[in-house]
């Protein structure tokens, strides 16, 4: 059986999903922390360095790739568009080519990727290199969470775009957008986005716990979403909805 590589698998709704996949799969996790005797490979996704050296430790065939990593808009705007955007990207395009027929990638970007705005820049950034995006990133002045917003708006619009490209071999990609989750990264959204995480946790009364979304994720990358590619998969306990009420 083909191994499904997971990134931010030390931690949060990555770590859910390594445990998750486990139960089935052989499962190889990636994250820049890695504790001693883990079996998580330590991979930083913004040290080119770091990503070739866990790739020689990654078999020549896998059967899918769940990007999860990611860091919240309290670190600085670059640092949020090195690790949301360009890591995620570079651990992609090095793993798509290896990713058996059938097989899928799934990432994780976030409700922060449908807010408004930024639609024209993100169709650039996509076809910019690492260092046109990070030098747009600085002369645009973005906060932390605004490149988060557009970080994630990003990975959505990459979503598709792999979708297309990679169907001629047969292997699908799929994006997920999860509204609050509790992981350790919350208290960082929080902080974010100055109390929006606590109004959004009334609509079902309480955030979504990781191994909600892993399934989520892991059904995604499954053979049972077979017709499923090229979309984005909101899971956000209602949220959205209850915006569109409220916006009524
Ligand atoms: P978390 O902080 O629990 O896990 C993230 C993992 O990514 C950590 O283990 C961290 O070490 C790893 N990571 C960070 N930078 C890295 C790098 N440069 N290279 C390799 N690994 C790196 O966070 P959580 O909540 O599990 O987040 C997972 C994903 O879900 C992220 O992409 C996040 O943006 C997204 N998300 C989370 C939400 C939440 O409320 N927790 C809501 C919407 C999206």
């Amino acid at each position: 059986m083909t191994c499904i590589v997971v990134t931010g698998a030390s931690s949060g709704i990555g770590a859910a999903l390594v445990r998750l996949l486990s139960e089935h799969h052989p499962v190889v996790g990636l994250d820049r922390h890695a504790a001693p005797g883990s079996p998580v490979i330590g991979c930083d996704l913004t040290d080119p360095a770091s990503v070739a050296a866990a790739l020689a430790r990654l078999p020549d065939r896998i059967g899918g790739l769940a990007n999860v990593a990611g860091v919240a808009g309290t670190a600085p705007a670059t640092r949020v568009m090195e690790v949301n955007l360009l890591g995620t990207r570079r651990i992609t395009e090095a793993l798509a080519g290896r990713i058996a027929d059938g097989g899928a990638i799934v990432t994780v970007a976030s409700l922060a990727g449908h807010h408004p705005g930024f639609d024209d820049d993100v169709r650039r950034l996509l076809a910019a290199d690492d260092d046109d995006v990070l030098a747009w990133t600085r002369t645009a002045g973005l906060s932390g969470a605004q490149a988060y917003d557009v970080s994630k708006k990003a990975l959505l619009r990459y979503g598709r775009q792999l979708s297309a490209r990679l169907a001629p071999r047969r292997v699908r990609s799929c994006t997920v957008s999860p509204g609050p989750v509790e992981t350790p990264l919350l208290p960082e959204f929080e902080a974010s986005m100055a109390g929006a995480v606590e109004r959004a946790a009334t609509w079902t009364g309480r955030h979504a716990r990781p191994e909600e979304i892993a399934r989520v994720v892991a059904f995604l990358l499954s053979p049972d979403a077979s017709w499923i590619s090229g979309v984005d998969v909101v899971a956000d306990g209602g949220l959205t909805a209850r915006r569109a009420d409220d916006a009524r």
